[in-house]
């Protein structure tokens, strides 16, 4: 059973969109969001028209769309521009034959090319898949692999990591910031200033392809989540809506683009609302953070938990002569958010920092705080006017306030996964009871209709927002020539919400040490990415496995946390 909170942050009224919620619950129809498409009139769908030339059309081109800066550079685009350098960029891959529907893959640190390239592979209506400037060799290739990507964009210090020859399908590598000599290589630099400004969209209907993020599920390799362009609708929407975006808003996502909070939120809820984009480059530190909403006088930030907590570890003194004063409204995603980090942010942003709950898998935001209402800090807030959502038993009936369950949106919304790229099986798991999505999260909701996060149901990780599956990390750890049989968990953790433990046994001949320990470390981090590599390791002489050899990471849970076992009648001896 849930706990009954009777904190309660009341809502601002200077920011009063949603104050009255039940009647805006309602009055929603979708079709009054997407009436405002030109899509709706014309049949003519594609998401760099609704992002980028409609604001160029309707005399908004000079407006600045990105501010990009790092420790290096600092440049400003307006939609004029985002049209021209994806207009070009399209060109480039209509020279090299690639066009809708096929997979292209973008591989690099953030830089305002990687913007570009994005845009220019939607123009052409092929699906776009970005991938985080840490993943290594597995983790690239695998995902270059099962989505069969036909070309990548990449830099030469990550083409590295590309094991091409293991690629067959894999056409064309372009290769930004440098001029390549290499046989199949092209430069971009030099196809972008030879290739043309102009470049119609290729028209496509709401069904066809838009974006794939691949993520991580309990079993088997990371899944490929594909969203159609329909997912616009909600971007749009949700904007508007949770983000509150105001045509004059300079706001700043943090997130990188190889997750879906760097798409979703860090490219299309804001260039379909038209508004600046910022977008820092580089490492996290408080002072850069800080400084960053100040000189750019953000007014809209949204981030993430365990940024906040850093934020909050690194106490008020990092604010000290810093002015914040431009920030209207912070949001967060991705993990649970502490009700002392909201009290802090009251306190010290002058902030409530409005949480907001969705997946991957969803697209968009579905349950959120929404900016004028009443905030109960450590609830994730209530479902999006047009979305319903509910708590389920296991056999799909919804259970009454503050029981746990299984957290269910009816199904469909605009934003929802199209599929799950070559794995209709893993799709219509989440399907399961009809007329529902299962998100694998379990919650409560109360009595106002709040709903509160408890935790995952299956064994995936979320360690500082991102979100890892122990198969992956398993599967790393036993390539390694020492280990015989790995389990991982996450094992909860104050800052980063949870760490990834490795319980491990040793292959014969192998003596468990401090610097064996490093090393496997080391080798998970150099074959997937430094955020799947275990923080600590444990050495086992067996680990508790079922009769039919599955390792039992619920034990291993178990060990870590001191709690009994639970039903131990599955495991081998
Ligand atoms: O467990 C939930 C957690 O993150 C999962 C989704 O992760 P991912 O697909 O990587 O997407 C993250 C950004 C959309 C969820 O199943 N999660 C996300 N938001 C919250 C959250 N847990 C608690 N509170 C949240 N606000």
């Amino acid at each position: 059973m849930g706990q009954v909170h009777d904190e309660i942050l009341p809502g601002r009224v200077e920011h009063a969109n949603l104050r009255d919620y039940t009647l805006a619950v309602q009055q929603f129809r979708w079709e009054d969001v997407e009436r405002t498409f030109s899509w709706y009139h014309t049949g003519k769908v594609n998401m760099t028209h609704e992002a980028i030339d409609r604001h160029v059309l309707e005399g908004r081109g000079a407006a600045t769309a990105l501010i990009y800066s790092d420790p290096s550079r600092e440049e400003r685009y307006t939609f004029a521009d985002l049209q021209e350098h994806s207009s070009r960029f399209g060109n480039v891959l209509r020279k090299y034959g690639v066009g809708k529907g096929e997979r292209v893959f973008i591989f690099m640190p953030r830089s305002p090319e990687l913007y570009f390239s994005l845009l220019g592979v939607l123009r052409v209506g092929a699906v776009a898949g970005p991938l985080f400037e840490a993943f290594m060799e597995t983790a690239v290739k695998d995902r270059l692999e099962d989505s069969g990507a036909v070309a990548l964009v990449t830099t030469p210090e990550l083409l590295k990591r590309v094991r091409r020859e293991e690629l067959p399908t894999l056409r064309h590598i372009i290769v930004v910031g440098r001029a390549v000599g290499e046989q199949g290589i092209i430069s971009y630099e030099a196809e972008m200033a030879a290739a043309k400004a102009e470049l119609e969209p290729e028209w496509l209907t709401l069904e066809d392809g838009l974006i794939m993020h691949y993520t991580s599920g309990s079993t088997g390799k990371p899944k490929g989540v594909y969203h159609a362009q329909r997912a616009m609708i909600q971007h749009y929407y949700t904007g508007k809506i949770v983000l509150d975006l105001r045509p004059d808003d300079i706001y700043w996502c943090t997130a990188d683009p190889g997750w879906v909070t760097g798409t979703s939120y860090g490219i299309f809820a804001p260039w379909l609302n038209g508004v600046t984009n910022v977008v820092r480059g580089g490492r996290f530190s408080p002072g850069d953070w800080y400084r960053t909403i100040e000189r750019f006088a953000v007014t809209v930030w949204y981030s993430a938990p365990t940024a906040f907590r850093m934020l909050m570890g690194a106490g008020e003194n990092s604010l000290a002569g810093i002015d914040l004063r431009s920030l209207r409204h912070v949001l967060s995603v991705g993990e649970p958010l502490n009700p002392e980090v909201v009290r802090w942010g009251d306190k010290v942003y002058r902030q409530r920092i409005h949480d907001t709950w969705w997946m991957t898998e969803t697209g968009a935001q579905l349950i959120c705080n929404y900016p004028g209402m009443d905030i109960k800090p450590g609830s994730m807030g209530r479902p999006l006017p047009g979305i319903e959502a509910a708590i389920l038993d296991d056999r799909g009936n919804e259970v009454p306030p503050y029981t746990m369950g299984n957290l269910a949106i009816r199904t469909p919304w605009p934003s929802m996964m199209a599929k799950i790229w070559n794995n209709q099986a893993k799709y219509d798991e989440y399907f399961r009871i009809p007329g529902w999505y299962i998100s694998g999260d379990s919650a409560y909701m109360d009595e106002d209709g709040y709903f509160w996060f408890q935790g995952r149901i299956d064994d995936v990780i979320n360690s500082s927002g991102e979100r890892i599956g122990p198969f992956e990390v398993e599967s790393k750890l036993v390539e390694h020539p020492a280990v015989a049989e790995a389990g991982v968990i996450g094992k909860p953790d104050l800052l980063r919400g949870e760490i990834i433990k490795a319980f491990i046994s040793l292959r014969e001949g192998y003596t468990a040490t401090a610097e064996l320990k490093d090393e496997i470390a080391a080798f998970v981090k150099a074959g997937l990415s430094a955020h799947a590599a275990p923080r600590e390791i444990e050495f086992k002489e067996k680990l508790p496995k079922t009769r039919s050899g599955k390792i039992m990471r619920r034990v291993l849970k178990a060990w870590e946390l001191q709690l009994p076992a639970g039903d131990l009648s599955t495991i081998e001896d």
